[in-house]
């Protein structure tokens, strides 16, 4: 009996986190490098509708009735059921996996959904297009947190660099040179809700000068969008810089990544800043290709548990 396969990427922030969350712009790139995956395999002498999950790397092996009603697996698939309107799947075991690191920053749950609905789709016959798998990894972003952007859904399903704003339709960003990144994670994982739902609070309690932080980094989401679509790059580092200063500002920062931040800098890094939702996860630098391995390094002796090397590319 065939099995239904399908993979999808991290991702990255490079500007406009938070802001994003409030209707400014905010650009995304997929990271190949890191990837989820679900495998779907009928199992037709299973009682009627089961779906077992395995997911080793969360320590999961159950059938999906047995998760919590808040599981995003569970909910992954009774939004599918909705979806097709089905009053259950056919039974089948779901494998999923991940080299992406959880709650760091990196997009694994977004990565996690897309791939589910890719495989489980394909296996109902009916594989969804890419904007049904953006929408419906959508619903399950909410249940991660509360008032998601819908910006990792977005660039994970549709897997290119995109320019995003709530609610506009996606505009895609063609990134006209590329570039390197090195990625270093804090070690420390802090899921979005943690940032996002403290900054709300804040902004709920006081909102003009987080309204002023929003306009500056939708500035510098702005002026970043131009430069990569005219392949000028030689002031994205103080952009990214300068969008950090707004994110320790809005509170989403932590010392970890700071430190990793300063390391960077002092590395010879052109820019640095936390990327994703904050208060640990990982922080992005920008470098020149023969400066990437040093910072790296920097990174790693400054406490970062580990490092990714990856080109943005048109
Ligand atoms: C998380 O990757 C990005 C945030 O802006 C949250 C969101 O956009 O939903 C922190």
């Amino acid at each position: 009996m065939p099995a239904f396969s399908a993979s999808a990427p991290g991702k990255i922030i490079l500007f406009g986190e938070h802001a994003v969350v409030y209707s400014r712009p905010a650009i995304a790139v997929p990271v190949q490098q890191v990837q989820a995956r679900a495998i779907v395999i009928p199992d037709p002498l299973a009682p009627r509708g089961r779906v077992w999950i395995q997911a080793p790397d969360i320590n999961l092996d159950c059938a999906a009735g047995e998760l919590s009603e808040e599981s995003p697996l569970r909910k992954l698939i009774q939004i599918l059921q909705a979806h097709f309107q089905i009053d259950h799947l056919p039974a089948c075991i779901l494998r999923v996996s991940s080299t992406i690191p959880v709650a760091a920053g990196l997009g694994s749950g977004a990565a996690i959904s897309v791939a589910c609905l890719r495989a489980l789709s394909a296996f109902l016959g009916a594989p969804l297009a890419v904007e049904h798998v953006s929408a419906l990894a959508y619903e399950i972003e909410k249940i991660y947190h509360g008032t998601p952007s819908g910006i990792d859904n977005t660039v994970v399903a549709y897997d290119r660099p995109v320019y995003f704003v709530h609610g506009q339709p996606i505009e895609f960003l063609s990134v006209r040179q590329p570039f390197t990144l090195v990625i270093g994670d804090t070690g420390r994982r802090s899921s979005t809700s943690g940032p996002v739902g403290a900054l709300r609070q804040a902004w709920l309690a006081n909102s003009p000068p987080y309204e002023a932080l929003f306009d500056r980094a939708c500035e510098i989401a702005r002026s970043a969008r131009s430069d990569l679509e005219a392949g000028t790059l030689s002031r994205l580092g103080s952009l990214m810089d300068e969008n950090h200063a707004l994110l320790v500002q809005m509170g989403v920062s932590s010392p970890e990544l700071d430190r990793l931040v300063a390391a960077a800098r002092a590395a010879g890094a052109s820019g640095a800043k936390l990327s994703g939702g904050g208060w640990g996860g990982n922080m992005i630098a920008l470098v020149e290709p023969e400066l990437a391995e040093q910072v790296s390094t920097a990174l790693l002796e400054s406490g970062a548990t580990h490092t990714l090397i990856t080109q943005v590319r048109p």
